[in-house]
Parts: C-alpha cells; sequence; structure tokens
C-alpha cells in the first residue's frame, strides 16, 4: 500500500486501533508467558465455571465457551447482569472480568461472589475492580492498561485460557498456542495494509459491504461467538449496524426474515462463517442457507476458518475468523470516514447511568 493510502487510513484512525488489531497475536503471546508463574486457588469438583463480563470484556468468555464446549469437564456459564445465578456458592468458581474495572455490572456480580465466598479471581486493568478485590484478598490478573476494551482481546481471554488449562479443565498445550500464534501472525500481515492492497481480504471485504447493514451467521460450534465478536466490531469500530445469529437455531425462525419486502433487504449483506469441524448437519445447513440467501440479499461471502483441523488446531482456526473480521470493521470505519476508536454513545449510556446511581 502507498504511502498516501496509510496516511489516509491513520488520518481517520487515529486512536490506531489497525495497530492494535496487528498486535492480537503478540498479546496473546505475552499474556500466556505471564500466565505461567499466575497460581490459582486450588479448584475441585465439576460445579460450573462462571466467567463475568459486559461487550468487548464478556467476548473472551465467549470464545473460552465455544472453543472448549464439547471437551471441559465442566460448563461455563456466562453471567452478563448485575448478580450471579441463584446456584452460585462457595464450590462454584467465579472469574471477574473487566478492563476498566469499573463496570457495574462486574462489580454487582463481584460483592455477589464474595458474599457467596465463591473462590473467585478477577480479570482487569485496574479500576475499582482491582482496588475491591486487593482490599477482600482476591486474587487478580492485572492487565496493561490504555487500550479500548475491544482491542485487548488477547489480554483479557488468554487469561481465561491459562486458568482452564492449570484447572485440568481444559489442558492447553504450548505448542496449541505457538502454533495458534504463528498462524495468526501470518494472517494479521496478509490483511495489513503492508501489502498490496488487492491481496488484502479484509480491505476488499469492507469495500464490498460499504452502504450494507450485515447479517453474520455462524454455526452453533466453534464460531458462534466469533460471528457476534463480528458485529459488534462493526457496531464499535465502523459505527454500523450488524447483526449476527446462528444455525441451526436461525433455521428455525430468522431465515424466514429473508422474504421480507425487497426494499428492505436491497441493503443487506450475509456473511457466513463456517469451520471443517462444525457438526456436519451445520456445516450442510449453512450451505443451505447461503445458497437460499445468496439471490436474496445484495451481496454474500462464505469464509472458512483457516488453520490445521482438530483440537490442535481449534485456537488457530478460531482466531483466523476473529482477526479477518476485526480488520474489515477497522477498514470499514475508515471507508465511513469515522474514527473506530470512541464509543460515544456507550460512554453517555455509562455516564447517565452513574449520574442517577449518585
Ligand atoms: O468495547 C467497549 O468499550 C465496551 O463493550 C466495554 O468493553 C464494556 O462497556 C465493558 O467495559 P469494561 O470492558 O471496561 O468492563
Amino acid at each position: 500500500m502507498s504511502h498516501e493510502d496509510l496516511t489516509r487510513h491513520y488520518r481517520v484512525d487515529t486512536g490506531k486501533m489497525l495497530d492494535l488489531v496487528i498486535n492480537l497475536p503478540d498479546q496473546i503471546e505475552e499474556t500466556w508467558r505471564a500466565m505461567k508463574t499466575f497460581k490459582p486457588p486450588a479448584m475441585k469438583g465439576t460445579a460450573p465455571l462462571i466467567v463475568c463480563g459486559m461487550g468487548g470484556s464478556a467476548i473472551g468468555g465467549m470464545l473460552l465457551r465455544d472453543l472448549i464446549q464439547h471437551d471441559a469437564r465442566v460448563p461455563i456459564y456466562l453471567e452478563s447482569t448485575y448478580a450471579l445465578p441463584a446456584f452460585a456458592d462457595r464450590s462454584t468458581p467465579v472469574i471477574c472480568v473487566s478492563y476498566s474495572g469499573n463496570t457495574a455490572e462486574v462489580l454487582g456480580c463481584f460483592q455477589n461472589a464474595l458474599m457467596r465466598k465463591c473462590p473467585t479471581i478477577v480479570v482487569t486493568s485496574g479500576g475499582a475492580l482491582a482496588d475491591e478485590a486487593d482490599l477482600a484478598g482476591v486474587r487478580v490478573i492485572r492487565v496493561p492498561a490504555g487500550m479500548p476494551p475491544r482491542a485487548a482481546l488477547g489480554a483479557l481471554f488468554t487469561p481465561l485460557l491459562g486458568l482452564v488449562s492449570k484447572w485440568g479443565i481444559y489442558p492447553v498445550a504450548d505448542e496449541e498456542i505457538a502454533l495458534a500464534i504463528r498462524k495468526s501472525r501470518k494472517i494479521a500481515e496478509k490483511y495489513s495494509l503492508s501489502g498490496d492492497p488487492v491481496d488484502s481480504r479484509a480491505l476488499q471485504l469492507a469495500k464490498r459491504i460499504y452502504g450494507k447493514t450485515v447479517f453474520i451467521y455462524g454455526g452453533d460450534g466453534l464460531l458462534r461467538a466469533a460471528a457476534y465478536r463480528w458485529k459488534c466490531q462493526f457496531n464499535e469500530n465502523a459505527k454500523s449496524m450488524a447483526f449476527a445469529n446462528t444455525f441451526p437455531e436461525l433455521g428455525h425462525n430468522e431465515i424466514m426474515g429473508w422474504d421480507c419486502p425487497e426494499r428492505l433487504r436491497g441493503d443487506f449483506f450475509l456473511i457466513v462463517l463456517r469451520d471443517a469441524e462444525d457438526h456436519p448437519r451445520v456445516q450442510r445447513g449453512l450451505e443451505a442457507v447461503f445458497r437460499m440467501v445468496e439471490p436474496l440479499a445484495s451481496g454474500s461471502v462464505l469464509i472458512e476458518s483457516e488453520g490445521d483441523k482438530g483440537r490442535g488446531g481449534r485456537l488457530a482456526r478460531l482466531l483466523s475468523c476473529i482477526l479477518l473480521g476485526d480488520f474489515t470493521s477497522v477498514y470499514l470505519a475508515v471507508e465511513y470516514g469515522k474514527d473506530p476508536t470512541p464509543i460515544e454513545k456507550i460512554d453517555r449510556i455509562k455516564e447517565e447511568l452513574k449520574m442517577e446511581d449518585a
């Protein structure tokens, strides 16, 4: 890409979101290394593991669930409200994730966890959550501050992976991480602006999506939360409307929505994410959905996760889809002339609620 193109990009992307996206493999590598010396409290039994978080701090838990759900010896329960579920007690491990450490929902769950004496760990860059955890003697995994939470995905997700591995819920080998990092670095280089723009699938996809409302469909398996991550990144980075859903459930309802009047679906764009190890019926179902919707949508693309088959390649395949979505959302933001970093309406909602609390 030419010097002028790069200047044009960073004139809009003043927060350098693109650099943070490129940095994902490095974040994972550094955090995995840091987790080596972290000693979590012992965990016995088969109580569900509760992971609390909102928005950019919740996605790590969702990705963890998708990655390990079929092999983990305990279920992962995701909490995104102000309180823990009724079953949480002193045998239920709780991980409270909040990048800023000031998110009311997570602080509420943390207080609940203390009251119910749940074995608790906090993942944060600071804020009230770190202070309260320090005060209560709860172990804190501190992540580097100064990023938008959604750009700290590697720093927030990797501790979860480290913890489930240390607890024996889902052992993760160093080689698995190393393979995923290697693969992600190659992909990040491919999608970055360092090469010929024609070769950047993310840049080309952003141009195709421009002006469209995006629907992202994933299989209910490895890529369920990946589809949701795409949606959230389109919302927050590109300030554009996007929706995500999963097959098979969408085959029982949402598929009918594509029969809506043409003037409505005229700007709908379909993205299907597929993984080679999705259930065979899910794979066939997603293909059928794609075939049916393609002539109705104003554009469509079928994306296969990239990487080795089997458990060892699972993380790499998941990250390959995350990276494509993250890059595409940043390029789409620039196409729209929107700085990917500010999230003014989210900040305003938090401020208004805080004022009412006071
Ligand atoms: O992307 C964002 O900034 C948001 O989705 C935040 O992650 C969300 O509001 C929660 O804040 P925090 O991640 O600081 O707990």
